[in-house]
């Protein structure tokens, strides 16, 4: 943790799903401020501790401590239908959020013409769909950079149903004279979450009512006056590195700034007023939706990552695409985040193989190369593999490092040395208590 004016970061630095909302909880009692930067309900961060096992979408992970700051930062984007439910599962888990919890006014607001025109888009995309997690976060983002959106603070305003309402009736005039006669898009057929679109829009300003209950701030001012009074802050990330509008694999990413940079623009914090920045990966790798994945397994080592993993998607169900632990991507988003210190999570996965491998190249137009080419496709890059020894011991009942299997040290030597970034910590099951700092 940083000591002084300076917040420090969390993020994840695969496709997503990395592990970043147990780490967040892990970490809370050494912060007084847990901020999300980024993201939307694309989101599903996983926390688990005395037996419940709980997912966040919007709010940050820090939720479950009472006496801890939790702020919604202005890059993110919020869907009140789906806040509202988080709200109503935490309160069921006996967590009064209305309390420890302050919302930006910058923060952009899903609409739910967002939801139909993210469908609408992925539809017409056909065979080259993202993926999406179709939660609307494409076209919110589009409408903010656009300088069309919606915001928390303008929920406050007087005209706030008019603004609603001439944004929404722009959306579906796009969607009934565009992709309506070019792709066949419906709207009378298009369910959100299992619902109709007219009775989630009902559902939707029903929930604005809700989000009105909670504190709107300027969170960029007052994140800036904690950092001068030094109340220590851990910033959270959402998605991925690799799914980074601008260094991920695009187009097959997400629509926000997931790496470090975008703490500066989601919170308003100064690129001098970053401390540690904590980089989060799993022992091997996952991706949920398509787009290149070099060290993709499609053989039963790949299913036994999937099902002694767990690996299937918080927000949305899907199988995770599981594969082996890919070190020039590794190396790539380290460099672009600034990472300090690595975080090795769901360690114990990989307990039953024989030998593990690791991608340490990939051959790109014949030669061996240690980062991401411009051209990144299963086709154009094929990875270098060095293969170490397995070390076939269940992890997830050990407490301290003393009880690490050599095969295992040997395992963090090599990420270590390759990176140059030491493993603080070493996850080895879901739960809070399985975490071990080196
Ligand atoms: P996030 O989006 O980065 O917060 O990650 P998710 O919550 O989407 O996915 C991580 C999943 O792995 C969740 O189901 C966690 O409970 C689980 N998990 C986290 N750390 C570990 C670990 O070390 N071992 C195992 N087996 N599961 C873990
Ligand atoms: P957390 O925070 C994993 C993926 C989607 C899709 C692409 C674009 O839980 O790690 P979007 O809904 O943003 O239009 O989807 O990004 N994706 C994630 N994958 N974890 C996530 O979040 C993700 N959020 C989006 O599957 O491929
Ligand atoms: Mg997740």
């Amino acid at each position: 943790m940083s000591v002084s004016e300076k917040a420090d970061v969390l993020l994840g630095l695969q496709w997503g799903d990395e592990g970043k909302g147990k780490i967040v909880d892990v970490l809370t009692p050494g912060y007084n401020v847990i901020a999300r930067f980024q993201g939307g309900p694309n989101a599903g961060h996983t926390l688990e501790f005395d037996g419940i096992k709980h997912v966040l979408h919007i709010i940050p992970s820090g939720i479950f401590h009472p006496e801890k700051i939790n702020v919604i930062g202005n890059g993110v984007v919020i869907d009140p239908v789906i806040f509202e439910k988080e709200i109503i599962k935490l309160r069921a888990r006996n967590v009064i959020p209305e309390n420890n919890l302050l919302i930006s006014k910058k923060a952009h607001l899903i609409l739910p013409t967002h939801r139909l025109m993210d469908a609408a888009l992925e539809a017409a995309k056909g065979k080259a769909k993202i993926g999406s997690t179709l939660k609307g976060i494409g076209p919110a983002y589009t409408d903010k950079v656009a300088r069309n959106g919606l915001r928390i603070g303008d929920i406050a305003q007087g005209n706030f149903t008019d603004s609603y309402t001439k944004l929404r009736n722009n959306h579906l005039d796009l969607v009934e004279k565009y992709y309506k006669p070019c792709f066949g898009f419906n709207i009378d057929e298009f369910l959100v979450d299992g619902i109709s679109f007219r009775d989630y829009e009902k559902l939707w300003l029903k929930s604005i009512d809700t989000l009105r209950k909670f504190t709107f701030v300027d969170s960029e001012i007052l994140i800036n006056e904690y950092l001068r009074s030094h109340k220590t802050i851990l910033a959270e990330g959402a998605q991925g590195s690799l799914l980074d509008v601008d260094f991920g694999t695009y187009p097959f990413v997400t629509s926000s700034n997931t790496v470090c940079a975008g703490v500066c623009t989601g919170l308003g914090i100064a690129p001098s007023r970053v401390g540690n920045v904590y980089g989060i990966f799993k022992a091997y790798c996952t991706r949920v939706g398509n787009g290149p994945f070099p060290t993709e397994l499609f053989d039963e080592t790949g299913e036994m990552l999937r099902k002694t993993g767990n690996e299937f998607g918080s927000t949305t169900g899907r199988p995770r695409r599981c594969g082996w632990l890919d070190l020039p991507a590794l190396k790539y988003s380290i460099m672009i985040n600034g990472v300090t210190e690595l975080i090795m999570m769901k360690t114990d996965v990989l307990s039953d193989l024989d030998t593990i491998k690791i991608c340490t190249a990939y051959k790109y137009q014949g030669n061996n190369i240690d980062y991401i080419p411009y051209t990144y496709d299963n086709d154009s890059v094929e990875p270098v593999y060095t293969e170490l020894a397995g070390w076939k011991k269940d992890l997830t009942t050990v407490t301290s490092t003393d009880e690490f299997p050599t095969e295992l040290n040997s395992y963090i030597r090599f990420i270590e040395e390759y990176t140059g970034v030491p493993i603080t910590f070493i996850s080895v099951g879901p739960d809070r208590l399985q975490t071990i700092k080196r």
